[in-house]
Formats: C-alpha cells, sequence, structure tokens
C-alpha cells in the first residue's frame, strides 16, 4: 500500500528542508556543502540542489523532482537523487531521507565497518545492527543499489567510504535518528580502542526491539503514548495537558518553525 503523503504544503516542506539542513550543520553533524536531504511528495520528492552552501540555501532553491527523475527548479538535483528516489520509490515506511558525512559514521564506514550490537541502541536503526555498505562511487546508480541493499528492515546505514544515511516519516525524527546513530558510532570508535567490544545476543537485541516498540520509544509523546502511561487517569495533570493538547493545532516541528522565523 503506497504510502500517504503527510497533507504539509509545499512551502513548509521546503522550509523544512533547509531548516533541517542548517540544524544539521549548526549541532556538527554535518559539515561544508556535503550530505542532501529529501522529502516525500505526491509522485516524487523535494531535494536540495547541489554543491550550494547551506546558509545561502532558500526554501525557492529546493528542487522538485518527479520519480521519473525529471525535475523542476533553478538549481540542479543533489548529486545523490539516485538514492533519494530509489529510497523513497521503494520504502512506502519513508518520507525523509537524510544523507550527512558526520565524522564517527564515516571514520567507520572507511573502514567498511558498520555498528554491531555493541549497545542496545543500534535498535533505533530498526534491527540488531546498523550495516555498512560496499563502495560505489558518489552520483551512481550503483551507489543506490549498495544502499538500498545495507537498508533492508532498516532505517540507516553507513556508506563504504563515505557516510551516513537515515531514514525517517519526519525532519524531527530524521535529525533525532541522526544524531543517535552517530554517537553510537562515536562510542564504538572509542570502545574500540580498549579492544573489541562484546556483543549483545539476539535474545537481547530481540528484548529491546519489542520494548522500543511497546514503549513508542524515541517517539515525541502522542496521546497513544501517554494514555499508557500511569499519570495519565483521568483528572491527572498530565491527561489535562493531553486533552488540552487535543484541541490544539499540532506545532510545527522545531526545524520547521525555524526556517518559518518563530
Ligand atoms: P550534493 O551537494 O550534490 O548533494 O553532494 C554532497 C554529497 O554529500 C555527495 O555525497
Amino acid at each position: 500500500m503506497p504510502r500517504t503523503v503527510p497533507k504539509t504544503t509545499d512551502a513548509a516542506l521546503r522550509a523544512g528542508i533547509v531548516a533541517t539542513c542548517r540544524e544539521m550543520n549548526r549541532i556538527g553533524l554535518n559539515q561544508g556543502t556535503s550530505g542532501n536531504l529529501s522529502h516525500r511528495i505526491p509522485d516524487g520528492l523535494l531535494i536540495t540542489p547541489t554543491s550550494l552552501p547551506y546558509e545561502r540555501m532558500r526554501p525557492a532553491d529546493i528542487v522538485a523532482m518527479a520519480f521519473d527523475g525529471t525535475y523542476k527548479g533553478r538549481h540542479r538535483p543533489s548529486s545523490e537523487w539516485r538514492f533519494h528516489r530509489d529510497i523513497l520509490k521503494s520504502r512506502p515506511d519513508v518520507n525523509v531521507v537524510l544523507h550527512t558525512h558526520s565524522t564517527y559514521s564515516t571514520t567507520l564506514s572507511v573502514h567498511e565497518r558498520g555498528i554491531p550490537a555493541f549497545h542496545y541502541m543500534v535498535a533505533v536503526a530498526g534491527g540488531t545492527d546498523i550495516r555498512c555498505s560496499a563502495y560505489a562511487c558518489f552520483g551512481t546508480q550503483e551507489l543506490s543499489e549498495r544502499a538500498l541493499e545495507a537498508l533492508a528492515d532498516r532505517t540507516a546505514c553507513l556508506l563504504g567510504h563515505h557516510g551516513l544515511i537515515v531514514l525517517a516519516d519526519t525532519f524531527e525524527k530524521a535529525l533525532w535518528r541522526a544524531v543517535e546513530v552517530e554517537t553510537l558510532a562515536k562510542m564504538y570508535v572509542h570502545a574500540l580502542a580498549i579492544g573489541e567490544p562484546p556483543r549483545l545476543g539476539e535474545g537481547e537485541m530481540a528484548q529491546v526491539i519489542e520494548q522500543i516498540r511497546r514503549m513508542s520509544y524515541g517517539q515525541a509523546p502522542d496521546l497513544d503514548a501517554v494514555a499508557d502511561t500511569p499519570q495519565s487517569r483521568a483528572g491527572s495533570a498530565s491527561a489535562k495537558r493531553a486533552a488540552g493538547a487535543k484541541a490544539r493545532p499540532a506545532p510545527a516541528a522545531p526545524a520547521a518553525r525555524k526556517a518559518a522565523g518563530r
């Protein structure tokens, strides 16, 4: 079943892309003109232009691309449009594709090493490890194919001798997941200084994955999650907050708020 594209305006998505890119650089997750970002639209995607520094990027610079690779805009799309297009086309669970050359993920990727289950948080990428793809030249269809293989049943992978890809349903979640994966990569690089750390077993990781699912771990609190907590009894402060939250429109994601100057 194809995913329903969220009812967000083109302008809000463009602003969200610019804000998320700037946030990636601000928090040190990316640098220079490396990295790129896309968001699903009906029958295609909005994607960052190639080689344009994020501080100069404006919403009007974002390129609109159809799934057949044709595009509209005043710039050429990111050189990595193939993997953005192919991921969004083949993964109905995904709205956002984030690519960065973050330092520690890239450090592991140049050794062609993924991130094993040395820490339970590898499950934030959907499985018991975060794979590293085989190397392929940037901007090629071959890289897209290697990336899709490494992303099977996962929401993140390292790209051999290159960087990191993270998938999510929202900009906010993509940034969150990218920060978590980069932090895991950093911890793994540090742990390797003492020796290869022992790994959690399949059973232990299955328990973590189930716990994440059960607690909706990593999701901003929503009414379902609030209703699952002991404090949500009628009349409690959180229940009143939840009831109030229902009446108000959902707040814009921080990234989108920033881009809109709010
Ligand atoms: P673009 O500027 O073309 O998006 O390239 C940056 C990059 O990271 C290539 O992998």
